[in-house]
């Protein structure tokens, strides 16, 4: 069981930025990654949709890849389709998603303000608006949807007057005014974390959760008696559901390095 794979999957290639958080973390494990770019963006998408998607792409990782654990390395499916896949492998493999660490480090901080920024359809699904209800009632909350990030930063707009646009309109919203931090709750955001941290002139804390969720695998791994004994030699694997040339390149911005892509179609 140790020497399986870790599968993790996100709606493109955002959750690259969780997937190195986890190889730094956890450098002996074997990772899978599973971008689904047929389905992107995620976050325009009903419930129905995704919770459909999740289930097929788990499904591969589990019983074609023969995964030991899976990360839902994407907002909006930890929002819209955790919970399903949570009771359908409950007691069989662990699921981890990409919400609840970050709503573990804000029940635990000192926050008094929070923005959270996200896609439409995090922010619609109101998890971490419920979440942070019920176990931070003393923290003030603001959750904003800012629908265009992942595409502008899909498409190389990382540092440039179009990304200053709008990063700029959207985090000008009155509300996120008097924040001290604020979430990065969508994996493709820490690629314009610099930017967002010059808007607020270095004094808005930023919240990113790849490291949390590597920190939170590994405690279950370790829990589950999970963990790879041994450095397992084999390169790990990066698939998509549809492969292009702009994937490929865009790939090392979230992963670090370059990384060879992989089609499969489910
Ligand atoms: N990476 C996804 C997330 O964390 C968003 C991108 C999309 O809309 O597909 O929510």
């Amino acid at each position: 069981m140790n020497s399986q794979s870790i599968g993790i999957f996100d709606s493109g290639i955002g959750g690259l930025t969780v997937a190195n958080a986890i190889s730094s973390a956890l450098p002996k494990e074997h990772l899978i990654y599973f971008g689904d770019t047929e389905h992107m963006p995620y976050g325009e998408k009903s419930s129905e949709l995704i919770q459909e998607f999740s289930v097929k792409i788990t499904k591969y990782l589990i019983e074609k890849k023969n995964c030991k654990a899976i990360v839902i390395a994407c907002n909006t499916a930890s929002a819209m389709a955790y919970n399903y896949l949570k009771e359908e492998y409950l007691g069989k493999i662990p699921i981890i998603n990409v919400i609840d660490p970050m709503i573990e480090l804000l029940v635990e901080s000192n926050y008094q303000n929070v923005g959270i920024i996200a896609t439409r359809g995090t922010i619609s699904s109101g998890v971490y608006q419920d979440k942070l209800k019920r176990r931070a009632p003393h923290q003030k909350y603001t959750a904003i949807a800012t629908p265009l990030l992942a595409s502008m930063i899909e498409e190389n707009h990382i540092e440039d007057d179009v990304s200053k646009a709008i990063i700029h309109s959207y985090l000008g919203d009155p509300s996120l005014s008097e924040i001290d931090a604020l979430v990065l709750a969508c994996t493709h955001y820490p690629l314009i974390a610099s930017i967002i941290d010059t808007y607020f002139d270095h004094k808005v804390t930023l919240l990113k959760s790849g490291e949390i969720v590597a920190i939170k695998l590994s405690e279950i791994l370790q829990k589950e008696n999970l963990l790879a004994s041994d450095h397992l030699q084999k390169e790990n694997e990066f698939i998509v559901s549809d492969k292009t040339k702009n994937f490929e390149n865009s790939a090392k911005n979230f992963y670090g390095q370059r990384i060879k892509l992989k089609e499969v179609k489910l």
